[in-house]
């Protein structure tokens, strides 16, 4: 498959079949993106691949957590996004194009809910890879190694016709990965990802997220 396929076919998906995916599988993705660059290749990044019971222990007392209100506590926090920027509006378009896909009203605050916990449940998804680097390197330091071999991961997915989640949802309880899986406290828990087989049924599968114009986030020099 060309690099630009998948890159175009990739796309966020957000319900999976429970199909179970191999573990020789999960390890030729992994084999793939491991190739990512990394800052004086120091390949900061380690992963915890989670599937079978342990990743339904973590599904079901997220959303146990999330129920009786027990606040979130990522270790990594995505930035915010101030009211009137770009950022914002391209979020709530987003939002807009998956609530409508989902027939979720605006109002509806229990659709709502059932909305965000599919995110605390991996999307349904049969496997989960977490994505860390040790307490000992510097902050922010290894992100951006982090953020190339997410996207490596993504992207060999797809050649296996496997559908992939970024997700920070999968992230916001570390005591509950830490306990389920394992995760000793010197890794720091960044981002996890959702993988599976697509289900192709899903609305929300149908989502083309939009992108701005190459020119409107590119300044040419010289040329
Ligand atoms: C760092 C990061 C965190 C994300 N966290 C979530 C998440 O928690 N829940 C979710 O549904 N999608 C999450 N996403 C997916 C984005 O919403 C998605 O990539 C974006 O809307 C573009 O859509 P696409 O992936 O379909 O191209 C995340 C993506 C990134 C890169």
């Amino acid at each position: 498959m060309e690099l630009k396929e998948a890159a175009i076919a990739r796309r966020s998906i957000r319900k999976f079949k429970p199909d179970p995916v191999s573990r020789e599988t999960l390890t030729e993705i992994i084999a793939v993106a491991n190739r990512a660059p990394s800052a004086m290749n120091t390949q900061p990044w380690e992963f915890f691949v989670i599937a079978g019971d342990v990743l339904e222990s973590v599904k079901k007392q997220n959303i146990e957590n999330l129920r009786n209100g027990i606040p979130p506590a990522p270790e990594q926090i995505i930035s915010g996004w101030p009211p009137d920027s770009p950022y914002r509006k391209r979020q709530v378009e987003l939002g807009k194009q998956l609530f409508t896909l989902m027939n979720i009203p605006r109002d509806d605050m229990a659709k709502r809910v059932e909305w965000m916990e599919r995110g605390f449940r991996f999307f349904d998804a049969p496997a989960a890879i977490v994505i860390t680097y040790d307490k000992m390197l510097s902050e922010p330091g290894p992100l951006l190694d982090l953020g190339a071999v997410m996207q490596m991961i993504c992207l060999a997915a797809v050649e296996h016709g496997l559908g992939t989640c970024i997700e920070s949802q999968g992230v916001q309880y570390p005591s509950v990965l830490r306990k389920f899986a394992n995760i000793p406290e010197s890794k720091k828990m960044v981002i996890a990802i959702a993988i599976g087989y697509p289900d192709p049924d899903f609305p929300a599968n149908k989502v083309k997220s939009s992108r701005e114009p190459v020119d409107t986030v590119t300044t040419w020099v010289g040329f």
